[in-house]
Protein backbone atom coordinates (compact mmCIF):
# COMPACT_ATOMS: atom_id res chain seq x y z
CA UNK A 1 0.00 0.00 0.00
CA UNK A 2 1.55 3.73 -1.31
CA UNK A 3 -1.08 5.51 0.39
CA UNK A 4 -4.82 5.58 2.11
CA UNK A 5 -6.11 8.71 1.08
CA UNK A 6 -9.86 7.08 0.71
CA UNK A 7 -12.17 3.80 0.91
CA UNK A 8 -14.02 4.20 -2.06
CA UNK A 9 -11.53 2.71 -4.11
CA UNK A 10 -10.06 1.02 -1.17
CA UNK A 11 -10.36 -3.14 -2.43
CA UNK A 12 -11.78 -5.73 -0.64
CA UNK A 13 -8.94 -7.71 0.20
CA UNK A 14 -6.96 -4.46 0.79
CA UNK A 15 -9.48 -3.58 3.37
CA UNK A 16 -9.66 -7.06 5.02
CA UNK A 17 -5.94 -6.99 4.98
CA UNK A 18 -5.45 -3.70 6.89
CA UNK A 19 -8.62 -5.41 9.26
CA UNK A 20 -6.89 -8.55 9.52
CA UNK A 21 -3.37 -7.03 10.39
CA UNK A 22 -4.77 -4.82 12.76
CA UNK A 23 -5.92 -7.85 14.77
CA UNK A 24 -1.98 -8.65 14.85
CA UNK A 25 -1.41 -5.42 16.08
CA UNK A 26 -4.51 -5.37 19.12
CA UNK A 27 -2.72 -8.90 20.08
CA UNK A 28 0.93 -7.12 20.70
CA UNK A 29 -1.00 -4.43 23.18
CA UNK A 30 -2.28 -6.86 25.89
CA UNK A 31 1.56 -7.44 26.22
CA UNK A 32 3.47 -6.36 28.98
CA UNK A 33 5.77 -4.54 26.54
CA UNK A 34 3.64 -3.02 23.87
CA UNK A 35 6.13 -1.75 21.70
CA UNK A 36 7.55 -2.85 18.34
CA UNK A 37 10.64 -2.09 16.76
CA UNK A 38 8.78 -3.02 13.26
CA UNK A 39 9.08 1.37 12.25
CA UNK A 40 12.39 1.65 13.77
CA UNK A 41 14.56 4.43 11.90
CA UNK A 42 11.35 5.87 10.17
CA UNK A 43 9.77 9.23 10.69
CA UNK A 44 6.22 9.58 10.40
CA UNK A 45 4.59 13.32 10.74
CA UNK A 46 1.43 14.30 11.74
CA UNK A 47 0.08 17.05 9.89
CA UNK A 48 -3.64 18.70 11.71
CA UNK A 49 -4.66 21.45 9.85
CA UNK A 50 -8.32 20.86 11.32
CA UNK A 51 -8.72 20.21 15.45
CA UNK A 52 -8.60 16.76 16.61
CA UNK A 53 -8.21 14.81 20.10
CA UNK A 54 -8.78 11.23 18.84
CA UNK A 55 -7.15 10.45 15.70
CA UNK A 56 -4.12 13.03 16.22
CA UNK A 57 -3.50 10.81 19.80
CA UNK A 58 -4.01 7.67 17.97
CA UNK A 59 -1.84 7.96 15.22
CA UNK A 60 0.79 9.22 17.46
CA UNK A 61 0.69 5.98 19.54
CA UNK A 62 0.14 3.89 16.45
CA UNK A 63 3.70 5.25 15.52
CA UNK A 64 5.27 5.17 18.55
CA UNK A 65 4.10 1.49 19.25
CA UNK A 66 5.76 0.83 16.17
CA UNK A 67 9.04 2.37 17.32
CA UNK A 68 8.72 5.55 14.74
CA UNK A 69 9.49 8.20 15.24
CA UNK A 70 6.85 11.10 15.58
CA UNK A 71 6.76 15.06 14.38
CA UNK A 72 3.55 16.49 15.34
CA UNK A 73 2.22 19.72 13.58
CA UNK A 74 -0.64 21.81 14.33
CA UNK A 75 -1.55 24.53 11.60
CA UNK A 76 -2.25 26.74 14.65
CA UNK A 77 1.10 28.75 15.84
CA UNK A 78 2.48 27.77 13.06
CA UNK A 79 3.53 29.66 10.27
CA UNK A 80 0.09 28.65 8.12
CA UNK A 81 -1.12 31.58 10.18
CA UNK A 82 1.59 33.41 8.19
CA UNK A 83 0.43 32.21 5.10
CA UNK A 84 2.49 29.61 4.46
CA UNK A 85 0.87 27.57 1.50
CA UNK A 86 0.59 23.32 2.28
CA UNK A 87 2.97 22.71 -0.62
CA UNK A 88 5.59 24.49 1.82
CA UNK A 89 4.40 23.00 4.59
CA UNK A 90 4.68 19.82 3.50
CA UNK A 91 8.34 20.15 1.72
CA UNK A 92 9.25 21.42 4.55
CA UNK A 93 8.50 18.80 6.84
CA UNK A 94 9.89 16.08 4.11
CA UNK A 95 12.70 17.86 4.39
CA UNK A 96 13.14 16.70 8.07
CA UNK A 97 13.05 13.32 6.88
CA UNK A 98 9.38 12.47 7.36
CA UNK A 99 8.32 8.91 5.70
CA UNK A 100 4.74 9.26 6.49
CA UNK A 101 2.54 11.91 6.29
CA UNK A 102 -0.72 11.62 8.14
CA UNK A 103 -2.98 14.77 7.14
CA UNK A 104 -6.18 16.41 8.35
CA UNK A 105 -7.24 19.63 6.20
CA UNK A 106 -10.99 20.94 6.21
CA UNK A 107 -10.15 20.79 2.13
CA UNK A 108 -11.83 18.01 0.52
CA UNK A 109 -9.24 16.61 -1.99
CA UNK A 110 -6.03 17.82 0.20
CA UNK A 111 -4.57 14.29 1.06
CA UNK A 112 -5.05 12.90 -2.63
CA UNK A 113 -2.87 16.62 -3.89
CA UNK A 114 -0.26 15.69 -1.45
CA UNK A 115 -0.03 12.16 -2.48
CA UNK A 116 -0.09 12.94 -6.66
CA UNK A 117 1.73 16.44 -6.22
CA UNK A 118 4.91 15.43 -6.60
CA UNK A 119 5.49 17.75 -3.74
CA UNK A 120 6.87 15.22 -1.55
CA UNK A 121 8.05 11.39 -1.70
CA UNK A 122 6.47 10.26 1.42
CA UNK A 123 3.51 7.96 2.11
CA UNK A 124 0.13 9.94 2.88
CA UNK A 125 -2.72 8.79 4.87
CA UNK A 126 -5.76 11.02 4.94
CA UNK A 127 -7.09 11.83 8.56
CA UNK A 128 -10.09 13.17 7.24
CA UNK A 129 -10.37 15.46 4.64
CA UNK A 130 -13.23 18.42 4.35
CA UNK A 131 -16.35 16.77 4.15
CA UNK A 132 -14.96 13.94 1.80
CA UNK A 133 -13.52 10.92 3.65
CA UNK A 134 -11.61 9.43 6.96
CA UNK A 135 -10.62 6.05 5.78
CA UNK A 136 -9.20 5.17 9.26
CA UNK A 137 -12.16 6.03 11.00
CA UNK A 138 -14.36 3.72 9.01
CA UNK A 139 -11.62 0.86 9.10
CA UNK A 140 -11.47 1.19 12.89
CA UNK A 141 -15.49 0.95 12.58
CA UNK A 142 -15.56 -2.48 11.08
CA UNK A 143 -12.90 -3.62 13.10
CA UNK A 144 -15.33 -2.91 15.88
CA UNK A 145 -18.82 -4.19 14.27
CA UNK A 146 -16.37 -7.62 13.47
CA UNK A 147 -15.03 -7.99 16.82
CA UNK A 148 -18.00 -7.53 18.48
CA UNK A 149 -20.23 -9.89 16.06
CA UNK A 150 -17.29 -12.36 15.68
CA UNK A 151 -14.55 -12.35 18.46
CA UNK A 152 -11.76 -14.38 17.80
CA UNK A 153 -12.84 -15.64 15.17
CA UNK A 154 -12.82 -12.46 12.68
CA UNK A 155 -9.33 -13.00 10.95
CA UNK A 156 -10.74 -13.11 7.28
CA UNK A 157 -14.01 -12.35 7.28
CA UNK A 158 -15.97 -9.60 5.94
CA UNK A 159 -19.79 -8.33 7.28
CA UNK A 160 -21.96 -9.72 5.14
CA UNK A 161 -25.40 -10.45 6.69
CA UNK A 162 -24.76 -7.23 9.21
CA UNK A 163 -27.22 -4.64 8.90
CA UNK A 164 -25.26 -1.00 9.60
CA UNK A 165 -27.81 2.13 9.83
CA UNK A 166 -26.24 5.58 10.13
CA UNK A 167 -27.84 8.37 11.71
CA UNK A 168 -27.64 11.89 11.31
CA UNK A 169 -26.13 14.72 9.59
CA UNK A 170 -24.85 12.96 6.60
CA UNK A 171 -24.40 16.04 4.28
CA UNK A 172 -20.97 17.30 6.29
CA UNK A 173 -19.87 14.09 7.64
CA UNK A 174 -16.81 12.34 6.47
CA UNK A 175 -17.10 9.75 8.30
CA UNK A 176 -20.30 8.46 7.09
CA UNK A 177 -18.93 8.66 3.53
CA UNK A 178 -15.92 6.39 4.05
CA UNK A 179 -18.14 3.93 6.33
CA UNK A 180 -21.03 3.10 3.07
CA UNK A 181 -18.42 2.81 0.90
CA UNK A 182 -16.29 0.28 3.40
CA UNK A 183 -19.40 -1.59 4.63
CA UNK A 184 -20.61 -1.95 1.17
CA UNK A 185 -17.62 -3.49 0.46
CA UNK A 186 -17.48 -5.72 2.72
CA UNK A 187 -20.94 -6.83 2.57
CA UNK A 188 -22.77 -4.96 4.97
CA UNK A 189 -26.64 -3.46 4.29
CA UNK A 190 -26.24 -0.38 4.95
CA UNK A 191 -29.10 2.55 6.08
CA UNK A 192 -29.18 6.06 6.09
CA UNK A 193 -31.25 7.92 8.30
CA UNK A 194 -30.87 11.44 8.31
CA UNK A 195 -33.60 15.34 7.43
CA UNK A 196 -34.01 15.66 3.98
CA UNK A 197 -31.97 18.77 4.76
CA UNK A 198 -29.16 16.89 5.91
CA UNK A 199 -28.98 14.00 3.08
CA UNK A 200 -26.26 14.98 0.04
CA UNK A 201 -27.96 15.31 -3.51
CA UNK A 202 -25.43 12.58 -5.17
CA UNK A 203 -27.01 10.01 -2.60
CA UNK A 204 -28.59 8.33 -5.34
CA UNK A 205 -25.86 6.84 -6.56
CA UNK A 206 -24.33 5.80 -2.93
CA UNK A 207 -24.98 1.78 -1.85
CA UNK A 208 -27.61 2.38 0.59
CA UNK A 209 -31.39 2.50 1.73
CA UNK A 210 -32.27 5.97 2.42
CA UNK A 211 -35.36 6.61 5.34
CA UNK A 212 -36.06 9.92 6.69
CA UNK A 213 -37.77 8.33 9.73
CA UNK A 214 -35.56 6.81 12.87
CA UNK A 215 -37.88 4.83 14.35
CA UNK A 216 -39.02 2.88 10.85
CA UNK A 217 -35.37 2.33 10.70
CA UNK A 218 -35.44 1.14 14.48
CA UNK A 219 -38.04 -1.10 13.14
CA UNK A 220 -35.88 -2.57 10.63
CA UNK A 221 -33.55 -4.10 13.36
CA UNK A 222 -30.12 -2.89 12.78
CA UNK A 223 -27.12 -4.87 14.16
CA UNK A 224 -25.39 -1.62 14.76
CA UNK A 225 -27.00 1.92 14.63
CA UNK A 226 -24.00 4.63 14.04
CA UNK A 227 -24.86 7.99 15.31
CA UNK A 228 -22.77 10.90 13.34
CA UNK A 229 -21.87 14.09 15.27
CA UNK A 230 -24.02 17.21 13.85
CA UNK A 231 -21.54 19.74 12.36
CA UNK A 232 -22.69 22.73 13.67
CA UNK A 233 -19.42 25.00 12.95
CA UNK A 234 -19.89 23.12 9.29
CA UNK A 235 -23.41 24.65 8.98
CA UNK A 236 -24.02 27.94 7.79
CA UNK A 237 -27.68 27.66 7.42
CA UNK A 238 -30.83 26.01 9.90
CA UNK A 239 -30.79 22.65 8.75
CA UNK A 240 -33.55 21.65 11.05
CA UNK A 241 -36.10 23.98 13.24
CA UNK A 242 -34.22 23.45 16.81
CA UNK A 243 -31.76 21.17 18.44
CA UNK A 244 -34.86 20.17 20.78
CA UNK A 245 -36.54 19.45 17.54
CA UNK A 246 -33.93 17.49 16.10
CA UNK A 247 -33.15 15.50 19.19
CA UNK A 248 -36.56 14.44 19.79
CA UNK A 249 -37.15 12.95 15.90
CA UNK A 250 -33.51 12.24 14.62
CA UNK A 251 -31.77 11.37 18.29
CA UNK A 252 -31.09 7.94 20.09
CA UNK A 253 -32.71 8.23 23.42
CA UNK A 254 -33.30 6.10 25.89
CA UNK A 255 -36.82 4.90 24.50
CA UNK A 256 -35.13 4.34 21.10
CA UNK A 257 -32.10 2.19 22.68
CA UNK A 258 -34.88 -0.07 24.07
CA UNK A 259 -36.48 -0.85 20.98
CA UNK A 260 -33.33 -2.03 19.99
CA UNK A 261 -32.81 -5.77 18.84
CA UNK A 262 -31.31 -7.55 21.45
CA UNK A 263 -27.20 -8.11 20.70
CA UNK A 264 -27.14 -5.02 18.48
CA UNK A 265 -24.47 -2.09 19.21
CA UNK A 266 -24.37 2.13 19.57
CA UNK A 267 -21.71 3.73 17.75
CA UNK A 268 -20.23 7.35 17.60
CA UNK A 269 -16.99 8.30 16.38
CA UNK A 270 -17.13 10.85 18.35
CA UNK A 271 -16.60 14.01 19.51
CA UNK A 272 -20.25 13.14 20.82
CA UNK A 273 -22.79 16.08 21.57
CA UNK A 274 -24.42 14.38 23.87
CA UNK A 275 -28.17 15.25 24.49
CA UNK A 276 -28.36 16.31 20.74
CA UNK A 277 -27.87 13.17 18.70
CA UNK A 278 -27.07 10.35 21.09
CA UNK A 279 -27.97 10.43 24.58
CA UNK A 280 -26.19 10.16 27.47
CA UNK A 281 -28.38 6.76 28.56
CA UNK A 282 -27.39 5.20 24.83
CA UNK A 283 -23.58 6.73 25.29
CA UNK A 284 -22.93 5.17 28.28
CA UNK A 285 -24.75 2.08 27.62
CA UNK A 286 -23.07 -1.87 27.40
CA UNK A 287 -24.41 -1.42 24.09
CA UNK A 288 -22.11 1.51 22.69
CA UNK A 289 -18.89 0.73 21.65
CA UNK A 290 -17.47 4.44 21.84
CA UNK A 291 -14.56 3.75 23.91
CA UNK A 292 -13.89 0.22 22.01
CA UNK A 293 -13.72 2.60 19.01
CA UNK A 294 -11.08 4.63 20.37
CA UNK A 295 -9.16 1.43 21.45
CA UNK A 296 -9.14 -0.29 18.45
CA UNK A 297 -8.74 2.89 16.24
CA UNK A 298 -4.95 2.47 17.92
CA UNK A 299 -4.49 -0.74 16.50
CA UNK A 300 -6.31 -0.03 12.64
CA UNK A 301 -3.51 3.04 12.70
CA UNK A 302 -0.20 0.82 13.60
CA UNK A 303 -1.92 -1.59 10.74
CA UNK A 304 -2.14 1.47 8.56
CA UNK A 305 0.85 2.57 8.98
CA UNK A 306 2.88 -0.79 9.02
CA UNK A 307 1.16 -1.27 5.77
CA UNK A 308 2.68 1.60 4.24
CA UNK A 309 6.23 1.80 5.84
CA UNK A 310 7.15 -1.76 5.93
CA UNK A 311 5.09 -3.19 3.63
CA UNK A 312 4.47 -7.06 1.92
CA UNK A 313 8.48 -7.01 2.27
CA UNK A 314 8.87 -7.06 5.40
CA UNK A 315 5.43 -8.80 6.25
CA UNK A 316 7.14 -11.93 7.57
CA UNK A 317 9.01 -10.39 9.88
CA UNK A 318 7.01 -8.06 11.75
CA UNK A 319 3.84 -10.22 11.43
CA UNK A 320 6.64 -12.24 13.46
CA UNK A 321 6.69 -9.64 15.60
CA UNK A 322 3.23 -9.04 16.43
CA UNK A 323 3.29 -12.34 17.25
N1 LIG B 1 -13.52 10.64 15.22
C1 LIG B 1 -12.66 11.66 15.05
O1 LIG B 1 -12.17 11.91 13.96
O2 LIG B 1 -12.40 12.36 16.20
P1 LIG B 1 -11.35 13.57 16.31
O3 LIG B 1 -11.93 14.74 15.52
O4 LIG B 1 -11.26 13.87 17.78
O5 LIG B 1 -10.07 13.13 15.72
Amino acid sequence: MRHLLDTRTLARADALRVLDVAEDMRDTQSREIRKLPTLRGKTVVNLFFEDSTRTRISFEAAAKRLSADVINFSAKGSSVSKGESLQDTAQTLQAMGADAVVIRHGASGAPQTLATSGWISAGVVNAGDGTHEHPTQALLDAFTIRKRFFGDDSRGRDLAGLKVTIVGDVLHSRVARSNVWLLSTLGAEVTLVAPPTLVPQDVSAWPVRIVYDLDEAIDGAPDAIMMLRIQLERMNAAYFPTEREYSRRWGLDAARLQRLPEGSIVMHPGPMNRGLEISADAADSPRSTVLEQVANGVSVRMAALYLLLAGERETTHAEEDAR
